[in-house]
């Protein structure tokens, strides 16, 4: 049985949080798609041309998630995220990902919208620019970066802008999705809300 859980929001907002524990919760497996951009955005840092490093990408290319998570690396991400063929190239992975037996949680930008429009399940998980450029300050700096709070704030209204004003699959709420704005609840009332709402869909399904 196929089944989608699509989580879209913007940046710190909780999305990769509210994923894993849904995906462990209901036995689901998990996508972070926003690792495809940040895969393609350290080749083009290394010097790669952004569309020939999209189309050779691999699973292989995520296996270091953690050396993906610098700000750098975000910022570079974000970039070539407006390139309509980097987004194609990158699109049939995640569908098949999506279809995968036993279902599916792939958290991102555009997977309500473009990349599973057919998901039983949609959540927009945002909070404001304030509190999410915080969240992101402190697991910065828990990983030794020494990164202001300023910048960090900069950061990620930068790329809030690019990401929500490119013409290719910007990131926009679904019209079904369930808005979960995270400024004012820790982890435990975020995850209850998108279990509440997997489980909705899931009796609906039968
Ligand atoms: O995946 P996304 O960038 O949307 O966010 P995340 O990596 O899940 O969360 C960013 C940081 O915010 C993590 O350190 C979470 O523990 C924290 N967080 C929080 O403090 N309160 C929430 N309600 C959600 C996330
Ligand atoms: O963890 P955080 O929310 O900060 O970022 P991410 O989800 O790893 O995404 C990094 C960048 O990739 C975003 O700023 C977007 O530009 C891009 N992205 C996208 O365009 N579409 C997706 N489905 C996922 C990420």
């Amino acid at each position: 049985m196929s089944f989608t859980v699509a989580i879209d929001g913007p940046a710190a907002a909780g999305k990769g949080t509210i994923s894993r524990s849904v995906a462990a919760e209901f036995g689901l497996a998990h996508l972070d798609t926003g690792l495809l951009y940040r895969a393609v955005g350290r080749r083009v840092l290394d010097g790669a041309d952004a569309i020939a490093a999209a189309e050779a990408l691999t699973a292989q290319d995520l296996e270091n998630p953690e050396a993906l998570r610098t700000a750098e690396v975000a910022q570079a991400a974000s970039r070539v995220a407006v390139m309509p063929e980097v987004r194609a190239h990158l699109l049939a992975f995640q569908r098949s990902f999506a279809a995968r037996d036993g279902g599916a949680v792939l958290d991102g930008r555009d997977i309500g919208t473009v990349i599973c429009p057919e998901a039983e399940v949609k959540l927009f998980v945002t909070a404001s620019a304030e509190v999410r450029a915080e969240r992101r300050y402190l697991e910065l700096s828990a990983k030794g970066s020494d990164v202001s709070r300023a910048q960090v704030l900069a950061d990620v209204r930068e790329r809030d802008a690019r990401d929500a004003g490119r013409e290719a699959a910007p990131m926009v709420a679904a019209e079904t999705a369930v808005l979960i704005d995270t400024s004012e609840m820790d982890i435990a009332a975020a995850v209850a809300a998108a279990c509440d709402a997997v489980r909705a869909a899931l009796a609906a399904k039968g």
